[in-house]
């Protein structure tokens, strides 16, 4: 009989050994073991892990079946936001982006690592002490939702880092893809147990990264590959984004081979070039290259602009293209009563996906592009856009075509609709006088990234509009489930689960909130802004346009928006009835344990600083909570400057920003005493 102590010893061994196989098998695609040799590892620990249940631990291999939780996804604020990328579709776009770096730099050329852009769903996963702690999705960039345990099932991901000189903390990037013959099986798999076939290996991605019971998770067959590594010590002195992916993969973190390095226009063209030949044969869709200036120091540098890092661009595929007929143009009332013609057309597939309508946007594009029913068009489908009429086949047409006007009535409440100032979009200014518009409204409130109320579409939320039970917000929180399973299309359950839903919708963030009660221009983003920012919806009131403009990315047209919204007294009292059901907004769990020193303040490094390496400097900030961004505006809060400090300083003092040294970062971080 073995000891406890031999026990825990043999556990550690197996799961190393575990760990290291399915690298192997899952990584390198080149078994040591037989399946069955395997399995006998697994039963091992399975078998010891029974009788010493105290041993398990969340990194153990065993961890990764995936259970039921019948928690919703909680929010994550990401250590850092996660951006999007600017794109560039020919040759000239991709001179005037390498153009710009090399002149900001000041440079005359520069190196670049080239890499694909995978089709699939971005992640962030955090390892703490070696051990894989958290896994978020993107979310909107500042907030994502936690995903680890549906992470945790990809057999790919290590649970925990081996070897050396493993950085206490440490956040990968990457992106969640199903490799097309996983794909294809998945599919077979569905079709043979009657159910819906996922339309491409991202939407496949997506539902089995959504999935709140991770069991299923697990038996869905998810690759991860990572494209960017964030350390918090220095002790890897990592000096390029090339250093970061070869560091990943020392780690034995799945990244792509096909990455690379170019020092020209010419070398980023012919990698697009190669990577389009081979495209069709690699095992995973990708939708573009991705090329990143390589150096970290000139990264920082060039820094971000809006949501986007000046030092990267995404070299897009053209969108797939589709040929087919207009059967009927009709229009659409949205929430905001724009009225939109959209094409109602004979199905197609575009990219994997069938399409029976295309977005023809306003009335200026319906005319540009001169769309007539009866006509033969080429459709486009790129990611995951609406899709869209690229233009009509003129040869094709017979002449029997019918010509489609706009309507000068709203075609749902039949007020006369008007042009907005800019003269493109028509609208119906009816609001919620307009049934359409209420509709909307309502749908959008209920929307997953909204009040996320699961099984209140659409048709439901018609149905109930129709039989006068839903007129307003406030009206969804006072169904009963007695009265719902009086209606058509309900059941003992269905009411029941819908209950339930609208009761968990209870407990959201402030964010969503403002999100969902759909104040025009303010998008998810904007919503989350706002909600960071006041913190409350009471100081969202009381603040003045100034004020609102103050937030980043808020403008005068959206400030103005949100004013009018909470001048509104009708409005403001049904947010505060809405409140009043017993709404609690969660404070979102940062991954971040406690409120640091530097929390929510913005810094930007210029020159060269006595002691301290840029890296260095940059990752006390973060780790303190603060963000270092590229360019100095009146929103910077401190400028760091060293030696030789340039143009950015200029700009700090004709701004007023506070100018520090060194040791002052030192002391505001408590990295030194005072
Ligand atoms: S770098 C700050 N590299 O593309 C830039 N992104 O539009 C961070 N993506 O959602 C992104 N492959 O998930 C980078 N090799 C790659 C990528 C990649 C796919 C996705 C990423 C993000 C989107 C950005």
């Amino acid at each position: 009989m073995q000891t406890k102590a031999q026990t825990k010893k043999e556990i550690e061994k197996l799961r190393i050994q575990i760990q290291e196989h399915s690298y192997k098998y899952y990584v390198e695609n080149d078994p040591i073991l037989l399946d069955e040799e395997f399995d006998i590892l697994y039963a091992r620990l399975v078998k010891l892990e029974t009788e010493f249940p105290e041993l398990i631990t969340p990194e153990s291999p065993t961890q990764r079946v995936g259970s039921e939780t019948s928690q919703a996804f909680k929010q994550v604020k990401h250590l850092q936001p996660m951006l999007s990328l600017s794109n560039v579709f020919t040759f000239d776009d991709l001179v005037a982006f390498d153009k710009r770096v090399c002149d900001e730099i000041g440079v005359k050329d520069i190196e670049y690592s080239t890499e694909p852009k995978f089709d699939g769903l971005a992640v962030s996963l955090i390892y703490e002490e070696a051990i894989f702690t958290l896994a978020a999705t993107r979310g909107d960039g500042d907030v994502g939702e936690d995903v680890t345990h549906n992470l945790k099932t990809i057999k790919s991901i290590p649970l925990k880092l081996e070897g050396k000189n493993i950085p206490k903390k440490i956040e990968v990037r990457g992106e969640v893809v199903m490799l097309t013959k996983d794909f294809e099986l998945l599919n077979q798999k569905q079709a043979g147990l009657n159910q819906k076939l996922f339309a491409n290996p991202r939407n496949a991605a997506a539902g089995s990264l959504r999935q709140i019971d991770s069991s299923i998770t697990a038996t869905r067959p998810l690759s991860f590959f990572a494209y960017s590594i964030f350390l918090f010590e220095d002790q890897h002195q990592l000096i390029t984004h090339s250093d970061g992916l070869k560091l990943l993969s020392d780690f034995k973190i799945p990244t792509s081979d096909l990455a690379s390095t170019t020092k020209s226009v010419d070398g980023l063209q012919n990698y697009y070039d190669e990577i389009v030949e081979i495209r069709s044969n690699l095992p995973f869709d990708i939708d573009g290259i991705v090329y990143k200036v390589n150096s970290l120091n000139h990264q920082d540098e060039l820094g971000f602009i809006s949501k986007a890092p000046r030092w990267a661009t995404a070299h897009k595929f053209p969108a797939e293209e589709a040929e087919t007929l207009v059967l009927d143009i009709t229009v659409q009332v949205g929430r905001t009563g724009a009225i939109t013609p959209v094409a109602r057309l004979k199905p197609v597939i575009v990219g994997g996906v069938k399409v029976t309508n295309a977005t023809l946007h306003n009335e200026d594009e319906l005319k540009k592009k001169d769309v007539n029913i009866g006509d033969y068009v080429k459709v486009r489908r790129a990611g995951d856009v609406i899709p869209e009429i690229v233009r009509v086949i003129k040869e094709k047409r017979t002449g029997v075509v019918k010509i489609f006007t706009m309507p000068s009535e709203c075609p749902v409440c039949g007020s006369i609709l008007s042009k907005d100032e800019d003269g493109a979009v028509l609208r119906c200014l009816n609001g919620l006088f307009c049934s359409a518009q209420k509709k909307q409204g309502l749908v959008h409130f209920c929307s997953r990234k909204a009040m996320d109320i699961d099984g209140l579409g659409e048709k439901i939320v018609d149905q109930l509009m129709e039989e006068g039970i839903v007129n307003d917000f406030l009206d969804i929180y006072k169904l009963k489930k007695d009265k719902l399973i009086q209606l058509e299309r309900f059941a003992e359950k269905s009411a029941e689960n819908l209950i339930e839903a609208i009761r968990k919708s209870k407990n959201t963030t402030l964010g969503k909130f403002i999100y969902a009660i759909g104040i025009r221009n303010v998008g998810e983003s904007t919503a989350f802004d706002l909600a960071k920012y006041f913190k409350s919806l009471e100081k969202i009131k009381e603040a003045t346009l100034e004020e609102l403009e103050a937030v980043p990315d808020i403008g005068p047209t959206v400030s103005k928006s949100i004013n009018e919204y909470f001048n509104s007294k009708v409005k403001y009292d049904q947010l505060m009835a809405i409140l009043d059901i017993g709404i609690v907004f969660e404070q979102i769990q940062a991954n971040k344990k406690r409120t640091k020193e530097l929390d929510g303040l913005t810094f930007v490094l210029t020159g060269t600083l006595p002691t301290l390496k840029r890296e260095k400097a940059k990752s006390i900030i973060l780790s303190s909570g603060g963000k270092v961004v590229g360019s100095v505006s009146k929103k910077t809060d401190y400028v760091v400057a060293g030696a030789d400090a340039g143009s950015k300083l200029n700009l700090a003092e004709k701004l007023d920003v506070r100018i520090i040294n060194e040791l002052e970062l030192l002391k505001l971080t408590k990295n030194i005493g005072r």
